[in-house]
């Protein structure tokens, strides 16, 4: 079966949480995935560059995760079990890229698998879970 390739996603309001600072954390993660897609144009695999990235997304999933479910949490967001669920099955995606990148003689496949899986996760995980949150901090808007 041919997946359907992602290509560039744009922030949009669409992604908003309603909290300045998650979504200048989401923000960065769109600024991760262009420099990520910079690296693979220039066919950058390995160096200086792609560790920086690495060491980056490393720590972005600890401090982001732990922050966004602490709002959840504190807001009694409905979706903060599905929000903590996707979280821990992401840390295990990366776990494991972590692991065949490093000993990984043609990493050019798995980076652009990273690139694909985090474009996917701004679709379906900030666009579906994360957004939750803004009917938590705003109540929930009668559209009628
Ligand atoms: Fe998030
Ligand atoms: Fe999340």
């Amino acid at each position: 079966m041919i997946m359907e390739k992602v290509t560039k996603v744009v922030w949009s309001d669409e992604y908003s949480t309603g909290n300045k600072e998650i979504d200048k954390q989401h923000k960065d993660l769109f600024d991760f995935i262009d420099k990520l897609d910079l690296c693979l144009e220039q066919e950058l695999y390995f160096g200086p560059q792609v560790d920086a990235l690495i060491g980056f997304l490393t720590a972005y999933t600890k401090s982001h995760f732990i922050y966004e479910e602490m709002c959840m949490r504190s807001r009694l967001c409905p979706v903060k079990e599905k929000n903590e669920k996707a979280h821990g099955a992401f840390i295990q995606y990366y776990q494991d890229f972590i692991q065949e990148y490093r000993y990984s003689d043609a990493p050019k496949e798995l980076l652009e698998d990273l690139s694909q899986f985090l474009k996917k996760w701004l679709v379906d995980h900030i666009c579906k879970i994360d957004v939750h949150l803004r009917d938590c901090i705003y109540g929930k808007v009668n559209r009628g």
